[in-house]
């Protein structure tokens, strides 16, 4: 990708969000740790450039500092909160502690000439709640700056260069606690930058299939297709670009939900026309996890197998290049953090697509540079069904870490209708979507007492467990209507034999995780 807007993190918690409401706005952006390679920054020729917050002070002697090639450049530049520091220090103003330090809502008060970042904020809305966070503040400006905005702690809470386009914000208009804050960050990559808002799924759509056209030439691809939406657009857009020369494995694990191998060999081969190789390896699963409870070793086994199994296939399919996989931007961003290899490990994740590089395929990522919502509208704009689109996140080693305990082929079918009932009830009730972004049941290994008919009962018990969350880090339980939950429960213990009590998750992330094990 060409033009658009260069991102350089200096730490900030928010420095994902800065390019989500740029990529919003249409403009392409890209982000890059602050000490990137200038050659690497440059590669796309920025027509602008975002300098992040972060949690140091300019004075500190270890403190990240603004790379001489950014000025440079002569293009606009908008610094928030530390990269706004960062500005003014580099260019001759002055920075210090500020007295109190400010953190949450503030107000600030737009002043001085119109100007193209806050463009028709100014007037007639003087007056915005932002988000604010930090410990330094501008006591003086550089040369050729005029304060653009204040706050009763800050007296710079904006400040622009207008001649040259450089800004500064000391508060964070990422944040959807700040006013307005995504047309700011818009007006800033349009008006001051003048990139054009072509970034859009169509424009994605076109531009990927040509890459993907020049990388793979004649040359053969495998996809391993799970039904998920990532590994599901990734196969569209490379069949898009090159036909037959895309074959999907499709691993059939076992471990899937209800109707899922039905439903993903339907989609990939009969709707979409793809060559789609589906492989029953159930027995092989079973067999492997015969006896195996600890929610680690599954874990492992799954992964372990799943290699195993897409290799023996993919080799079958004779001279294979390349291999797809639907790696997304994220992943880019957080595999070159220092955060990936401090973060405790909770548990192993293993991903479908996940294959290790050992396995001697060059890769084809289209969707390393999109953000999850972009590949949901590209999935939209390149037709796929809803179903796909906007299908919730499965762990890579399916219902084997739903089933606490042993995982047999009769308590796969159980916890497969039990989830196949809470599905269908909040799909009906319209939930999918909007009202809780991961639900399942998990199936317990204990039994219980009750009372059916006039007889005694000692069976299976049924979690339900269904969150709200944004990003699968933190997340809630998701208050469901009580009479929707009655009915699930019914449902279950009327529909599923061997259960005979549903009991509802109410415990947040953290200290749970979403899944069970
Ligand atoms: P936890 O249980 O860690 O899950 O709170 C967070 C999110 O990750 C999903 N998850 C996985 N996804 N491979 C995956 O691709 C895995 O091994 C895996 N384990 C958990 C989980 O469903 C939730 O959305």
């Amino acid at each position: 990708m060409q033009g658009g807007i260069g991102i350089l993190n200096f730490g900030s918690q928010y420095t994902q969000l800065i390019a989500r409401r740029v990529r919003e706005a249409h403009v392409y952006c890209e982000l890059f740790p602050w000490d990137a390679a200038p050659a690497e920054v440059l590669a796309s020729h920025p027509q602008g450039f975002i300098l992040s917050g972060g949690p140091f002070s300019v004075y500190a002697s270890d403190a990240p500092h603004l790379p001489a090639y950014v000025l440079e450049q002569n293009v606009p530049i908008l610094g928030i909160c530390y990269g706004m520091q960062l500005l003014a220090r580099q260019l001759g103003g002055r920075v210090t502690p500020a007295a109190r330090r400010e953190y949450g809502p503030a107000e600030v008060e737009l002043i001085g000439p119109p100007n193209p970042l806050f463009g028709d904020l100014h007037p007639p809305a003087s007056r915005l709640e932002v988000w604010m966070s930090h410990g330094d503040r501008i006591e003086a400006l550089p040369p050729g700056f005029e304060v653009l905005a204040r706050s009763a702690n800050s007296p710079v809470a904006a400040m622009g260069d207008l001649a040259r386009g450089l800004y500064g914000l000391q508060f964070h208009p990422e944040v959807a606690h700040t006013d307005r804050g995504a047309e700011i960050l818009r007006h800033f990559a349009i008006h001051v930058c003048g990139c054009t808002p072509h970034w859009t799924p169509a424009a994605f759509i076109q531009q990927s299939v040509a890459a993907i056209r020049e990388q793979v030439g004649a040359e053969r691809v495998v996809c391993g297709l799970s039904g998920g939406v990532d590994s599901s657009v990734t196969a569209t857009l490379i069949h898009r670009a090159v036909g037959e020369q895309l074959a999907c494995v499709f691993v059939n694990t076992g471990m899937l939900r209800q109707d899922e191998p039905e439903q993903v060999v339907h989609t990939f081969r009969e709707q979409l026309g793809m060559r789609l190789l589906p492989v029953d390896a159930t027995e092989e699963f079973l067999t492997a996890l015969q006896g195996v409870t600890d929610p680690e070793r599954k874990r492992h086994i799954v992964g372990e197998r799943f290699i195993r199994v897409f290799e023996r296939e993919a080799a079958r399919l004779g001279e294979v290049r390349f291999l797809a996989q639907g790696t997304l931007y994220p992943d880019v961003i957080e595999s070159r953090g220092p955060e990936r290899q401090a973060a405790a490990r909770i548990k192993t994740h293993h991903n479908v697509g996940g294959l290790p590089q050992d396995m001697q395929f060059e890769l084809v990522e289209p969707l390393r540079y999109l953000f999850k919502d972009e590949v949901r509208a590209v999935g939209e704009a390149l037709g796929l069904p809803e179903e796909i689109v906007w299908r919730q996140p499965f762990p890579g080693p399916g219902l084997a870490v739903r089933i606490l305990g042993e995982v047999t082929w009769e308590r796969l079918e159980t916890l497969r209708a039990a989830d196949g009932i809470l599905l269908e009830e909040l799909r009906g009730a319209g939930l999918l979507r909007a009202g809780t972004q991961q639900a399942f049941a998990v199936l317990l290994p204990v039994r219980s007492v009750g009372v059916m008919g006039d007889g005694r009962t000692y069976q299976h018990v049924v979690a339900i467990r269904a969150v709200t969350t944004e990003d699968f880090m933190t997340a809630d339980w998701a208050r469901l209507d009580h009479d929707l939950l009655a009915r699930i429960s019914n449902r279950i213990v009327n529909e599923v034999p061997g259960v005979n009590r549903v009991v509802y998750d109410i415990t947040s992330k953290p200290p749970a995780t979403i899944e069970w094990e």
